[in-house]
């Protein structure tokens, strides 16, 4: 099998806000198709789409009524294997999200096989709770089915073999249409426990927090058993890559290696606070749980998170890029995160508020998204492709450039100043990343490749500075 995936960066194109060919103000794939030469400029070797088949858009796109199609908003089947074959052609590697927990409520299984989703004979049995919120029971006359999401999408019930294969025919018909590999959404939530015991509360849970976060959710969750269907699934996948998406902590997160994900997501950056020495204590610990063999990766944004810019600020968006490309490992790039996009305060249209770090790319200072009205408004269009005034696409290029040369070395961390996190990547290159708004020393000296300002650098390291050395 071809490792291609250990050297490549992600691209994570969330397909609504990408680009629009047709001016109804909803992004598609022919614009998408269109705009793939600046992707493949910027120096990212694969794109993530998210769901692209027919849904009536509930949880935009997370809600499937037909996995075997292109929703008609963003295109067609032919439209899809044009937007591969474009890909492949500039040497683009093309991964589909595969949605397997749930299904919409009007796909036609849900009337047509109900069997294949979880019921219970009687109202709702236990303490169980949506990760949207609420009840995750719905009560239909006598019986209740489950949702781990909106009520909206019920979830599958993977213990029924029907469902398995089902499911596995689906990923069938798109690795012969020649995709890369897959996103493998919710894969933690597949299985729950036949008991249907109540989830335990859990003792961290303080006023403020999600209602999903008031239980611990032992009995919905990463069950052991869930490590057979992650056999199946890599089975199936075959020589192409099995991302997983899974939010669970570092030592349950190894396990999904193990069943033969490639890349289970490595979202924890998400959630460190931003100090040198938590990230530091994150990548060790990282890092000395990886099995023999697994391959590190890290997510800084996605579409279910605030943008790093908006968590950061603009100054130290830039140390974090500096960081995401140039860790040991797979690293995942959000779309508009290369232009700095930060969230923008609007709440339309999702049922978990995550509008603002959905909105229409920057193209232009016009927008250049779409000639219509976009369905979701622009952010501050000072910060756009065409103009790139903070030069913060400049730099991605240049990072993305000069990983290159390192992305297989090892990882070592480095002993530095408070507030700096240094780390050497083999024996001839270190970083060194200033978390404060304080100039700090230079941890290790060395000839500088990279300042996060663009410039020649200074005799430290400035305020919010981050700089790549040849040591
Ligand atoms: C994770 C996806 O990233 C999120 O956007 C979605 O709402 C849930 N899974 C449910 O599919």
């Amino acid at each position: 099998m071809t490792e291609w995936w250990r050297d490549a960066v992600f691209y994570e194109i969330y397909v609504r806000s990408f680009a629009d060919s047709n001016g109804d103000g909803v992004g598609d794939l022919a614009g998408i198709t269109a705009r793939l030469e600046y992707v493949r400029d910027l120096g990212v070797d694969a794109i993530w789409l998210t769901p692209v088949y027919p849904s009536p858009q509930r949880d935009f796109g997370y809600d499937v009524t037909d996995h075997c199609d292109v929703d008609p908003r963003y295109g067609s089947l032919a439209d899809f294997d044009a937007l591969t074959a474009r890909a492949h052609e500039l040497g683009l590697r093309v991964i589909l999200d595969y949605v397997p927990n749930h299904t919409s409520d009007v796909h036609p299984w849900f009337t047509e096989h109900p069997d294949r989703y979880l019921w219970h004979d009687g109202p709702p049995p236990n303490n169980w709770v949506s990760v949207f919120g609420g009840p995750a029971w719905e009560q239909v006359g006598e019986r209740s089915y489950y949702h781990a999401y909106l009520r909206e999408q019920p979830d599958l019930d993977w213990r029924n073999p029907e469902v398995r294969e089902a499911m596995y025919d689906v990923l069938r018909f798109w690795l012969e249409r020649g995709v890369d590999g897959f996103r493998v959404d919710a894969l933690r939530q597949l299985l729950k426990d036949p008991q249907l015991r109540d989830n335990p509360p859990n003792p961290d849970f303080a006023p403020g927090m999600p209602e999903y976060d008031s239980l611990l959710p032992l009995h919905t969750t990463d069950l052991d058993e869930l490590q057979e269907i992650v056999a199946e699934l890599r089975a199936v996948i075959g020589d192409r890559l099995f991302i997983a998406e899974v939010y669970v902590e570092i030592e349950r997160l190894m396990r999904y290696y193990a069943g033969g994900a490639q890349m289970p997501f490595n979202f924890h950056l998400l959630s460190t606070p931003w100090e040198a020495e938590a990230i530091g204590d994150l990548i060790e610990r990282y890092e000395a749980a990886l099995p023999d063999g697994a391959w590190p990766n890290w997510v800084l944004g996605n579409h279910d998170r605030p943008r790093i810019a908006s968590r950061v600020g603009a100054a130290q968006a830039r140390v974090a890029a500096m960081l995401l490309l140039t860790l040991r490992g797979t690293p995942t790039l959000y779309y508009g995160d290369e232009i700095g996009m930060t969230d923008v305060p609007v709440q339309r249209s999702d049922p978990d508020g995550r509008d603002p770090e959905r909105t229409p790319m920057q193209w232009t200072r016009d927008g250049g998204f779409t000639t219509g009205e976009p369905w979701l408004p622009y952010g501050d269009l000072t910060i756009n492709v065409e103009d790139d005034p903070h030069s913060m696409l400049a730099l991605h290029r240049r990072l993305l450039a000069l990983r290159r040369g390192f992305a297989e070395e090892g990882y070592r961390t480095l002993h530095a100043a408070d507030g700096v996190l240094a780390y050497a990547r083999g024996e001839h290159t270190a970083v060194a990343l200033n978390l404060t708004g304080e100039p700090r020393p230079l941890p290790v000296g060395g000839e500088l490749l990279l300042s996060t300002h663009l410039d020649g650098g200074a005799r430290g390291l400035r305020a919010d500075e981050g700089v790549v050395l040849r040591i």
